[in-house]
């Protein structure tokens, strides 16, 4: 099944959201494969970001990232990638839709509390940049409630 790889961004997890932001996740029923806080080096994040070196904001972009630890976690579940982007809101918090992380959390685009991958692609590469092999599947019983 699908995954997608969600990340408390570090003014996320100094705000204490890690707990609800993960919790949207678990209870609108996607499984939590992953789970870790992290204090990313610098490295880590340009290849997280690789895409972006280009861009005018990248510097602050890694400072943020590297202001302290990440919740990065992994969810697995129909339309995972799809729906996390959908969860999150749009990327800059004064265009996300009331209800999403971003427009409920944030304001500043710089400040955005939090990250999801934006392909099958993309969440494939995140998941193997940060968690690397330290994934195991498992089954659980409310599978059968949750899915048709
Ligand atoms: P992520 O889930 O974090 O990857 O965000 P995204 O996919 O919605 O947006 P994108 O990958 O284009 O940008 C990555 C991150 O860079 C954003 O989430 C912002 O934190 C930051 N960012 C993007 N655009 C800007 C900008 O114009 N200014 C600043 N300061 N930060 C930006
Ligand atoms: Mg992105």
């Amino acid at each position: 099944q699908e995954r997608s790889f969600i990340m408390v961004k570090p003014d996320g997890v100094e705000r204490g959201l890690v707990g609800e932001i993960v919790s949207r996740f678990e209870k609108r029923g996607f499984k939590i494969l992953a789970l870790q806080l992290i204090h990313p080096s610098a490295e880590l994040l340009q290849e997280h970001y690789k895409d972006l070196a280009d861009k005018p904001f990248f510097p602050k972009l890694l400072a943020y990232m590297q202001s302290g630890p990440v919740a990065a976690f992994v969810i697995q579940g129909k339309g995972a990638v799809k729906i996390g982007r959908v969860m999150l809101g749009a990327t800059n918090p004064q265009d996300s839709a009331p209800g999403t992380i971003r427009a409920d959390f944030a304001l500043d685009i710089g400040k955005n509390v939090c990250h999801g991958s934006d392909s099958v692609e993309s969440a494939e590469r995140e998941v193997a940049l940060w968690f690397g092999d330290n994934i195991k599947s498992y089954s659980r019983a409310v599978d059968n409630i949750i899915y048709e």
